[in-house]
């Protein structure tokens, strides 16, 4: 099996080695990362994208043009079609007609998976509401093994938004599978969900301390192999107050600096708003502008692999079965409360059922 013509909602749709192929691949593409490979001349990438972003979608266009491709893009839904009320199946089913592949970012939970459902070229979500963003783990993964050399074994403090934050729910779940150890540290009420809580327990067996503050960690912070801090995500909160007291007091201080190891990366997705002291930027522990540039690199190696490009076969990883049951998805955000085409679709996942689009657990009725 390759990656061709496959598409990359959450990050289990790759398998550990699929993964490995990608980055063994991205490390070939820093010879192209200032030039042109030509190694997708002639295709089109549509960069759909209904919510904010400078980094994903510029990347992708970025590393689809060093690969020799083209590129049409759509950078807010206000200026696309969803304004006048067209539905999400039909608009992919559009741009299929334009495009080779489409990377896809939405404020809904799921929306990726239903473009998958409905396109025929293959989707890349790009970050869909707070469920996931897997093409920022894989970039997040390729950073810390290029810096330390492993991904196994690494022990990572994912700081900030967990309840919100789409990145580190990817990666929570994907440093698991490559062994790597976690804590969690977030302001009170803004914890990782229940939904990743359990799914880490269920698939790897692990439960990672959880903390309020990064000083609670004490002597703790110098064993960090990473720190990856993360925005408190405004655009999620339904009142600005709650926002305002959610952030209060959180930053990672170049104070820090100090306390941590000699090694200890500073990681962030970005954009960065307040939570990020800029006194730590020189400091060649903080990492997240060489993880951004990474972005350009893994992209390439994805985008080539699912346009057939280049050729990455490995065994792929085992989807979870569909079940039957009589259930409904509650998640006010899931894309099945807005796309009322949509059917009830569930996995089942051992003793838990999970809404095949958002991926929450739901209760089955019957
Ligand atoms: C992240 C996102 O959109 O989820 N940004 C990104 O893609 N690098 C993080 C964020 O917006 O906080």
């Amino acid at each position: 099996m390759s990656l061709v013509g496959r598409d990359l909602v959450i990050i289990g749709d790759l398998s550990d080695a699929e993964v490995e192929g990608l980055f063994a691949a991205a490390d070939d593409m820093h010879r192209f990362a200032r030039s042109n490979a030509r190694l997708c001349q002639g295709k089109v990438m549509a960069a759909l994208f209904h919510e904010p972003s400078t980094r994903t979608r510029m990347s992708f266009e970025s590393a689809m043009l060093r690969l020799g491709g083209g590129v049409i893009s759509c950078a807010d839904a206000a200026s696309s079609s969803a304004a006048k009320g067209e539905s999400l199946a039909d608009m992919v089913r559009v741009i299929e007609g334009y495009a080779d592949v489409i990377v896809l970012r939405h404020p809904l939970e799921g929306a990726a998976r239903v473009a998958a459902d409905y396109a025929k070229v293959p989707i890349i979500n790009g970050g869909d509401g707070a469920h996931e963003h897997p093409t920022q783990t894989l970039l997040d993964l390729y950073t810390i093994r290029s810096e330390h050399g492993r991904l196994a074994g690494v022990k990572v403090a994912l700081c900030g938004d967990l309840k919100h934050g789409r990145t580190v729910h990817s990666l929570a779940v994907a440093l698991a599978r490559f062994g790597g150890e976690m804590v969690f540290v977030s302001p009170q009420g803004l914890e990782m969900p229940e939904d990743v809580v359990g799914r880490l327990q269920r698939e790897h067996s692990i439960t990672p301390p959880a903390y309020h503050r990064l000083d609670n960690l004490g002597d703790g912070l110098r064993e960090l192999d990473v720190i990856y801090a993360t925005r408190v995500q405004k655009e999620r909160f339904a009142l600005p107050e709650a926002y305002e007291a959610a952030k209060e007091g959180y930053q990672t201080t170049a104070a820090l600096l100090d306390r941590v190891g000699p090694r200890t990366l500073f990681m962030h997705p970005l954009p960065r708003v307040d939570e990020l002291d800029y006194a730590l930027d020189v400091d060649h522990r903080a990492a997240y502008f060489r993880q951004a540039a990474n972005g350009v690199v893994v992209r390439m190696a994805l985008v080539a692999a699912v346009l057939g490009s280049i050729d990455i076969a490995a065994p792929p990883s085992a989807p979870a079965p569909e079940v039957t049951v009589s259930a409904e998805c509650t998640n006010p955000r899931c894309v099945m409360a807005h796309e009322p085409y949509l059917p009830a679709r569930f996995l089942g996942d051992g003793d838990t059922v999970r809404c095949r689009y958002c991926e929450r657990e739901v209760t089955a009725t019957a």
